[in-house]
């Protein structure tokens, strides 16, 4: 049966106002369905769903409703990507967003400022200053409703959280409180079954290889991948955005990478077959002639931009688009970095993806599963490829493939 503490029972009677117990009611609701003994204290929330294009009149409507019951969170909190770039509405020319748009997107950020969201407008909270400023350590609760942003933190960074839906990680950002239940107990976050990997890996190859987990993984604890070499972090990352799309794992365990409480003692082996994954990338168009080229799903990195500078020497022979944080922005437009990738014709948004936007028609090539996923289900994406970021490169150069 559940136990809450003081603190929580007066939460949820309306002794700390109406709005919080609106959000402790749906907090409790949950943990009682998942049959949770106690609530977990949290030290961040990430909300996911703020882009008018994704939730629209009702979802602005309800996030005002909230506000105006004088709801504020009650720890540090983010939000995720926007339908557009704050500082570049029209998208330099790839973005299509009309007026009703522009003030839907905006009674939401006022709404989410009122209850007093940071606003990161990124998926990548891990590459925020704001983050960094918390002292997060691994074995922390945080409640974080971006699948891709779940799944890299129970994977590579240690902080413990289940994959919220948007209005779920809402409500434990104004009560500071998440169910204890799935990967917020440590025992959970051991796994049983290990799946090896023996040939080269790449993160189109890692975004099939989630595929085949969403397909085969039955155990309720995270799958153990075993690939020849340890993935560099911006595959890592695609990994992780792509476990969220292609099914609902919230973590894996990568040897040298996830931490964990203890050992784990496998008890079930499986290779994954290389035939059957060279013929599922080949399925996924890797020959589309693109539009963009588009990089920055999840948000791009700054090493990644540093990759991309490096591989990227001349003008660039088919457009190039990468969305980032304005974190990430920023810190690559004091090294020079922006300036360097806009000389060559690399077009930059912040805070967005063209995903959760209205773009024009296009075709595009990207080396994010995820993107893949989303676009290719989109009316106005004509065609979208999948290729890894070094094939990208050479298509961008304008070398045959
Ligand atoms: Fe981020 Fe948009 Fe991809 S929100 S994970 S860049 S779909």
């Amino acid at each position: 049966m559940l136990q809450l503490t003081k603190e929580e029972e007066e939460m949820l009677n309306g002794k700390r106002g109406e709005g919080i117990a609106r959000a402790m009611e749906v907090i409790v609701k949950v943990a009682e369905s998942l049959d949770a003994p106690r609530l977990q204290p949290i030290r961040h929330a990430h909300v996911s769903g703020v882009s008018y294009g994704t939730i629209g009149e009702a979802g602005a409507s309800f996030l005002e409703e909230i506000a105006s019951l004088g709801a504020r969170v009650s720890v540090p909190a983010s939000v995720n990507p926007i339908g557009y770039d704050p500082e570049s509405p029209n998208g330099k020319g790839i973005l299509k967003i009309d007026r009703k748009f522009m003030e839907g997107q905006r009674r939401i950020l006022k709404a989410l400022g009122r209850m007093g969201f940071t606003l990161t407008l990124t998926c990548t909270p891990y590459y925020t200053d704001f983050l960094y400023s918390l002292n997060l350590s691994q074995g922390d609760s945080v409640a974080w409703g971006e699948s891709s942003a779940v799944a890299y933190a129970n994977t590579v960074l240690g902080l413990k959280t289940n994959r919220e839906g948007g209005p779920l990680a809402l409500m434990a950002a104004i009560t500071g409180r998440t169910y204890y239940s799935g990967l917020h107990v440590d025992e959970n976050r051991i796994p049983d079954t290990e799946y090896v990997y023996n040939e080269p890996v790449d993160e189109a190859v890692l975004g099939v290889i989630s595929e085949y987990l969403a397909e085969k993984h039955e155990s309720e604890r995270p799958p153990l991948v075993r690939t020849r070499r340890r993935p560099r972090e911006y595959e890592v990352r695609e990994f992780a955005a792509a476990l969220g799309a292609a099914g609902s794992i919230a973590m894996a365990v990568l040897p040298g990478i996830t931490p964990l409480p203890r050992r784990p003692s496998i008890s079930h082996r499986d290779e994954i077959d290389h035939a059957w994954v060279k013929s599922r990338l080949s399925d996924l168009k890797p020959t589309v002639r693109p539009d963009v080229i588009f990089i920055g799903c999840p948000h791009t990195s700054y090493e990644e931009l540093a990759i991309i500078n490096k591989e990227i020497q001349d003008k660039v022979k088919v457009p190039v688009l990468i969305t980032l944080s304005r974190d990430v922005y920023i810190k690559a437009k004091e090294t020079g970095l922006i300036e360097s990738l806009e000389s060559k014709g690399v077009t930059f948004l912040r805070g967005t993806c063209l995903i959760i936007s209205k773009t024009r028609e296009l075709a595009v090539a990207t080396n994010s599963y995820k993107a893949y996923f989303y676009l290719s289900k989109k009316s106005n994406i004509k065609e979208v490829g999948l290729q890894p970021l070094p094939l990208l490169m050479r298509m961008a150069r304008g070398e045959e493939l």
